[in-house]
């Protein structure tokens, strides 16, 4: 079993027994290997890139992709500055030249330009450290020790890393169906069953997010739980919601 300590905390956080697939990420996280972590919205996949790691480890660099992100924002390219054109490195350099993790949100989303540079980013650590990555300045970046990628997805797999190129490169894959134990643990407790099971429904008509149960939570303090309920879940299910809390509570 790995146990890495992260800050004060031994890797995995997650109990075994409460959710297999958070243990498997928070694992594979403390390992600082390159994976991709997959499922519902909200359930913290970015949350556990961006904070879980090997103690010591730099802060990761966080970039979400759209359609229109290209290889020179990840990579870098010149702005104009006082003295002329400079160039700036994208986040994928700043991540490889402090040896830290890339979280790449949304790999779905990347282009294929994008994807172009992955192909280079994201290549098994050995073949990184001998061709590096040529950047559009003319030098070859070289990864310092502890780089690598973890990328974030809503979508399969299959369906997330089109190519057999880009597919190989996150071999290791981590689904993710349930929310983590400790985003769940920290809404109040009565919120906690009818959220867990919520924010992943099937069904996405139903689906309702973690970060509604927060707004809804950190809301009825204010004004109370029924206008709280409209707000954060909309008129029409406020009522059976605050319904189920009551008889969940009863
Ligand atoms: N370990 C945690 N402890 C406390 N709160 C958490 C934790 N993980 C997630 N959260 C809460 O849940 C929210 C959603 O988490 P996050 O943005 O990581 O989800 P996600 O799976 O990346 O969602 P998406 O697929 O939409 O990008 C966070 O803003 C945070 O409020
Ligand atoms: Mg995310």
């Amino acid at each position: 079993m790995n146990t890495n300590t992260n800050n004060d905390r031994t890797l995995p956080t997650v109990d075994r027994a409460r959710s297999e697939a958070w243990f498997l990420a928070e694992t594979v996280l403390g390992m600082n290997a390159t994976c991709v972590l997959h499922g519902p919205a909200g359930t913290g996949k970015t949350y556990a890139a961006a904070t879980i790691a090997r103690p010591g480890s730099p802060v990761p660099v966080v970039m979400t992709m759209t359609d229109e992100t290209s290889a020179a924002d990840l990579l870098g390219h010149y702005i104009a500055g006082p003295n002329g054109f400079e160039w700036k490195d994208g986040p994928a350099v700043l991540a490889m030249r402090a040896g830290a993790r890339l979280v790449i949100n949304e790999i779905d989303h990347a282009s294929g330009d994008a994807i172009a540079a992955l192909y280079a980013i994201a290549d098994e650590r050995d073949t990184l450290a001998r061709t590096g990555v040529a950047l559009g300045n003319g030098e070859h970046v070289f990864p310092a020790a502890g780089f690598h990628v973890v990328a974030t997805s809503n979508a399969e797999p299959a369906d997330a890393l089109r190519g057999e190129g880009i597919a190989s490169r996150f071999a290791l894959r981590v689904h993710l169906p349930d929310a983590h134990p400790a985003a769940v643990d920290a809404l109040p407790e009565d919120c906690r069953k009818a959220a867990a099971a919520s924010c992943v429904n099937p069904d996405p008509e139903q689906r309702l997010t973690l970060r509604s149960w927060r707004i809804f939570a950190d809301l009825r303090h204010q004004i109370g739980q029924p206008l709280a309920a409209a707000l954060a879940f909309g008129p029409g299910r406020a009522d059976a919601i605050t319904d189920s809390l009551a008889v969940a509570a009863a």
